[in-house]
């Protein structure tokens, strides 16, 4: 069949023409708006994952779509030989969002830190692992990162990956990593010696379970790095960008961290990361360090600058915060549901009695998307920019689903 005739409407092959590694896929989508996806069918759901946290404005926003019409019938790319203005301005902007709140931070619109623009979570955690090494110098390259922790796939974000079951069919995996229990500030403190040099961690451990760090652990283990010179790379790929409630998820936990790394909402569904690191952290690195082809490229770039726009205009933390209050107040009050924890709009729905995988291809039934994040939890992580209506919609789909 031509891929005319599949874009006219025509059903998918019976081959499948991707590689096994995602498992048959439920639904052949085709269009979205707002919180809201329709399948070849025409079918609607509603979306309470976000492509797993990335369109956190929704889809088809009508800022990201004209920036990105304007951005290709301008500049479509250039080599990170030049610079473009998009660019400049998100890492600017980042760096400021970065200092929301935060003790330190130039008052004069000055920036604290410098980025570096990859195109995926995995590519910006590289990027960190890296800065690491640099920083460290030989023999102090290791980092230590949580055990039910998530950071990627390549093969050294996969060992950082605290998850050793994801570790078995790639070994060897390259050296220099270690994992600690989550929240166990004396098995962090046993781990740290000499050949150590940073601390990798999520502030809300998303693909483990949604799984928040207590303030106290996170402070705790500020100090334990500044104690020992070790960097604190925190992964916000998941948890930035307005979903926990504010900016990061780290500053309602008051910390300062010395590395940061974002990626799945900045292009709203265009690929974009980033590894944003204090000025004399950044410093370690020379040029020739580090490279990519289309990291931060303009057309990329533009997009993330509409977004990061429309996130400012919108006060997507707040909204984030009020709306997930809603759907946690809701989803307690609902029977079958034994809690909910998380941050925002980044929230696990605990089920009491039921199969999590079943109840997702219920709601899936009934038209809504959410994920099993484990055997017994729901992930929700809709748009923060999702309705008051389509809250209570969401949570009657929900009872509905657990009935
Ligand atoms: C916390 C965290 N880090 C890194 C990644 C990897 O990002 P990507 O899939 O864009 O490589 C993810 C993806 O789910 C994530 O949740």
């Amino acid at each position: 069949m031509s891929l005319h005739a599949v874009a006219m409407g025509a059903p998918p092959p019976d081959h499948c023409p991707l590689m096994p590694t995602y498992g048959a896929p439920a639904l052949q989508l085709v269009r979205g708006e707002g919180s809201w996806l329709w399948d070849r069918a025409g079918r609607r759901y509603l979306d309470l994952l976000s492509g797993l946290a990335v369109t956190s404005l929704g889809h088809s926003h009508p800022a990201v779509a004209e920036a990105l019409h304007q951005q290709a019938q301008t500049l479509l790319h250039v080599s990170n030989l030049f610079g473009t203005e998009p660019g400049w301005q998100v890492a600017q902007t980042l760096d400021r969002l970065l200092g929301t709140g935060q003790p330190g931070w130039p008052a004069d619109g000055g920036m604290r830190g410098q980025v570096f623009f990859a195109n995926s979570g995995a590519e910006a955690n590289e990027c960190a692992l890296k800065l690491a090494r640099r920083f460290g110098g030989r023999g102090r390259h290791v980092v230590v990162s949580a055990f039910g922790s998530f950071h990627g796939r390549t093969l050294a974000t996969l060992h950082a990956t605290g998850q050793p079951a994801k570790h078995e069919a790639f070994q060897p995996l390259p050296e220099g990593f270690r994992h600690v229990a989550w929240e166990d500030l004396g098995a962090l403190d046993a781990a740290i010696d000499p050949t150590v040099a940073a601390v990798l961690l999520e502030p809300v451990q998303g693909e483990g379970g949604v799984n928040p760090a207590s303030a106290e652990y996170l402070q705790g283990v500020r100090r334990l790095c500044d104690e020992r010179g070790v960097l604190l790379m925190l992964d916000e790929v998941q948890t930035g960008l307005g979903r926990c409630g504010a900016w990061f998820a780290h500053q309602r936990l008051g910390v300062v961290p010395d590395v940061v790394t974002v990626a799945k909402a900045l292009g709203n569904g265009v690929p974009i990361g980033a590894c944003w690191a204090k000025t004399e952290v950044a410093a370690v690195f020379e040029p020739g360090d580090h490279a990519t082809t289309f990291g931060g490229q303009p057309l990329a770039t533009a997009a993330a600058r509409a977004v990061l726009a429309v996130m400012e205009a919108e006060d997507v933390p707040a909204r984030a915060e009020r709306a997930g209050q809603r759907l946690v107040a809701g989803a307690l009050a609902l029977p079958g549901v034994r809690g909910v924890r998380g941050m925002g709009l980044l929230l696990a729905v605990e089920l009491a009695g039921h199969d999590a995988k079943d109840v997702v291809a219920r709601l899936l039934e009934l038209g809504a998307i959410v994920n099993a994040v484990t055997p017994t939890a729901l992930r929700l992580a809709p748009s923060l920019l999702i309705t008051d209506d389509e809250v209570d919609h969401a949570l009657a789909l929900l009872a509905e689903a657990l009935a």
